[in-house]
Formats: C-alpha cells, sequence, structure tokens
C-alpha cells in the first residue's frame, strides 16, 4: 500500500518555542495512525499542519500525494476533520451545519439529504436536528462534530481526539464504524485514551515535547515494558512516604501515586520481596501485578503519566 500520509522532518515553532521537533513519520493507505502523548505534546500542532491551518517552520508533509503548503486546496477537498474544539456554527442548526459543510464540498441536495439522514441517524442526533448547537449537550455536540467530517465520504479523516466527553455507548458506536470505514481509508486520530488507540491503531507513535519516543503497533509498545514488571500497591496509611521509600529504591525503574494506590515497575533484576519488606505488615492493604499498558510504556520512557 501506499503512504497516504508522509511527514520528513517536520519542525513548528510558536516563539521560541518549538512544538514540533524534526518529526518524520508515513501512514500507509487504509490504516488507522494515533498519536498518543500528553497534553502539550504537539498532537494539535501537526494536526493542523496536515489539514494546512498551519504553515510548518521546516520540513515537508504530503497529505494523499499532495504538498501541505502548495496544495492547500487539493488537501481540504480530500480531508474531514474532527478538531479538538467542537466549532459548529451556533447560528445554524444541527442539520444546517451538515449541509453547508456538504455545499461547501460541492454536493447537490440529492447526494448530501440521504447521506445526512444516515449520519444523524448513526449518530443518534435525528430527534435534534433542528436545534441549534448551543442547546445540545457537549456528547451530542461531539458526534454532530463526528458526522460533519463524515458528509462528504472523505478518503481521510483527522481525528483529534474524537470521542473526548463521549459516554462509553457512544464511544463503542463510533470506533465500530470507523473501523468499518478502514478498508479504503485512511484515518489520522490523536488521543490520551488507551483503550481507542488499542482498539483502532494499526500503528501508534508516542509523542513527547514534540518528538516521537517510541512507535510501533500497541503490542509491539506493550513488549517495551514487558521486561519490567508493574505491581499495584494499596496501603491502608502514608501511600506517599512509602512512595517515597520506594523512589530510592535501586531496582525500582518507575513509581507513582494513582488514586491512593501505589504503582510501581520493578527493574528485570528487582524482587518484590525486597520492595514488600519495606512496607509495615500493619499497613499493607493488598499488592496486586498486571500487563503492562501503552500508558506503562510512557511511563517508563519518560519517568510521566500521559494523563497528569
Ligand atoms: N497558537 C499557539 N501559540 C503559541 N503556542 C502554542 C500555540 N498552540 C499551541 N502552542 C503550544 O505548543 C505546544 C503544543 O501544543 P499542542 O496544542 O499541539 O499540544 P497537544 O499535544 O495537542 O496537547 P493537548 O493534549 O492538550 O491537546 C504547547 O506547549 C502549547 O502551549
Ligand atoms: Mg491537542
Amino acid at each position: 500500500m501506499p503512504n497516504e500520509i508522509e511527514i520528513s522532518h517536520i519542525t513548528k515553532g510558536y516563539g521560541k518555542l518549538l512544538a514540533v521537533k524534526d518529526l518524520s513519520l508515513a501512514v500507509p493507505r487504509g490504516t488507522v495512525f494515533g498519536l498518543l502523548g500528553p497534553n502539550g505534546a504537539g498532537k494539535t500542532t501537526l494536526v493542523s499542519i496536515l489539514t494546512t491551518l498551519l504553515k510548518p517552520t521546516s520540513g515537508t508533509a504530503r497529505v494523499g500525494g499532495h504538498d501541505v503548503v502548495r496544495d492547500g486546496a487539493k488537501i481540504r477537498s480530500l480531508i474531514g476533520v474532527v478538531p479538538q474544539d467542537n466549532n459548529l456554527d451556533r447560528y445554524l442548526t444541527a442539520r444546517e451545519n451538515l449541509i453547508l459543510h456538504a455545499k461547501m464540498h460541492r454536493m447537490g441536495p440529492s447526494a448530501y439529504n440521504p447521506r445526512i439522514d444516515e449520519l444523524l441517524s448513526l449518530m443518534n442526533l435525528t430527534d435534534r436536528q433542528k436545534d441549534f448547537p448551543p442547546k445540545l449537550s457537549g456528547g451530542m455536540q461531539r458526534r454532530l462534530v463526528v458526522a460533519r467530517a463524515l458528509v462528504h465520504d472523505p478518503r481521510i479523516l483527522f481525528l483529534d481526539e474524537p470521542t473526548t466527553g463521549l459516554d462509553p455507548q457512544a464511544k463503542r458506536l463510533i470506533w465500530d464504524y470507523f473501523l468499518s470505514l478502514k478498508r479504503d481509508r485512511t484515518l489520522f486520530l490523536t488521543t490520551h485514551n488507551m483503550e481507542e488507540a488499542d482498539f483502532l491503531c494499526d500503528q501508534i507513535t508516542i509523542i513527547d515535547n514534540g518528538s516521537p519516543i517510541a512507535s510501533g503497533t500497541s503490542a509491539q509498545l506493550k513488549d517495551m515494558a514487558e521486561s519490567s514488571w508493574f505491581y499495584e500497591i494499596g496501603v491502608h496509611r502514608g501511600a506517599e512516604e512509602y512512595l517515597r521509600i520506594f523512589q530510592r529504591l535501586p531496582f525500582i525503574d518507575c513509581s507513582s501515586l494513582q488514586d491512593g494506590q501505589i504503582e510501581v515497575c520493578l527493574k528485570k533484576d528487582g524482587s518484590l520481596g525486597a520492595l514488600v519488606e519495606q512496607i509495615h505488615p500493619r499497613d499493607l492493604k493488598r499488592i496486586s501485578s498486571r500487563q503492562p499498558s501503552l500508558e506503562d510504556v510512557f511511563l517508563k520512557l519518560t519517568g510521566r503519566r500521559l494523563r497528569q
């Protein structure tokens, strides 16, 4: 399969701040690519460059074979975009928002009306199509933005945290729909949601501070953390104090406090026994091991959590 998206040494600076640093990657046609990273990593900046809203400071990128700086109009006709923020027109009804988008893509009523009916029904918005966006809930607005990106059946979809704010049921429905699109379309997704990346993406790149720190399939990335052992430790008291003690142990790779639980990752030669010895029996509530997640990969590589 040819590459539908090719990014070559892209850098983007806002004044002195480099939001994206010398980033290169390629996305084959017919696949779902996921960009994973914490707040401020540079995900939206990269999506803005690829969707021709921002010009890179240096480097080149091609979308659908077209250069993002020189062939903006061609790219815009090929892509659908779910931006991070719901940028609906508040003075148009839900349906009129979709019609406006269809007209901008030169669709006539005989093409757009059935398509809009189908998408409104899919997104469970048929009953709300005459409402103006401010009257819709956050999740409904998000579903409308997703529907809008799909009206013209684009070949390439850019989805910047598409399911943020959706309930699990709506999330699942949209994920299934995205997967059904995959065969001849390409999806470029940003997310903080590990489950979303796991479920949807063929390839994932984790970025931090504008640079890629790891790439691969979800399974390959998790393998990177596989050589370590992850434990969740519940204590009755003094979680923060214990965390400080653990952090001083030489065989601890990473550790953090999550919802009052201590999460530690032991180095290969680390001993659980030696760790448990540090905890007063009176304080130990429970200890459990678990499979590494994408979140653990990030934690292991950076010492920080994806969602701070
Ligand atoms: N218009 C702008 N002017 C100046 N700095 C900006 C601008 N937009 C983004 N930045 C900065 O660039 C960096 C990357 O921001 P970006 O929005 O691309 O991150 P992100 O990965 O999408 O984060 P989030 O997960 O919070 O959406 C941040 O440090 C941000 O403050
Ligand atoms: Mg963003």
